[in-house]
């Protein structure tokens, strides 16, 4: 999650993992609906607004609430 992370804000290169695919089987064996997301996009905002400030801080949060909507649209395909 912190390589994940670090090339979301950084570009670092460095996560080569698949987070659809876990979040697919989560989605299987938990659905995850609109509400979870809102409720993750929220934590997840006021986590860094705890923590950081700045533009990388706000990369940080426009990035995540990108990817959250791809995945939830994604997810909701099938
Ligand atoms: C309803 C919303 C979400 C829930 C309930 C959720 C839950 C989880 C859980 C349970 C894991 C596995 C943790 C572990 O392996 O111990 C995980 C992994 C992860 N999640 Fe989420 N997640 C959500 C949304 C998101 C979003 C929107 C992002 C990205 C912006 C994200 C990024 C990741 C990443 C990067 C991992 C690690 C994947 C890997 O192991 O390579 N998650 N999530």
């Amino acid at each position: 999650m912190y390589d994940f992370w670090e090339n979301v804000i950084f570009y670092t290169g460095k996560y080569n993992g698949d987070p659809m695919n876990v979040h697919r089987h989560l989605n299987k064996m938990f659905p995850l609906k609109a509400d979870h997301f809102k409720q993750w996009t929220t934590l997840f905002n006021a986590t860094i607004d705890e923590l950081f400030s700045g533009e990388n801080a706000e990369r940080a949060k426009q990035r995540a609430l990108s990817i959250a909507t791809v995945m939830q649209m994604k997810l909701a395909e099938h």
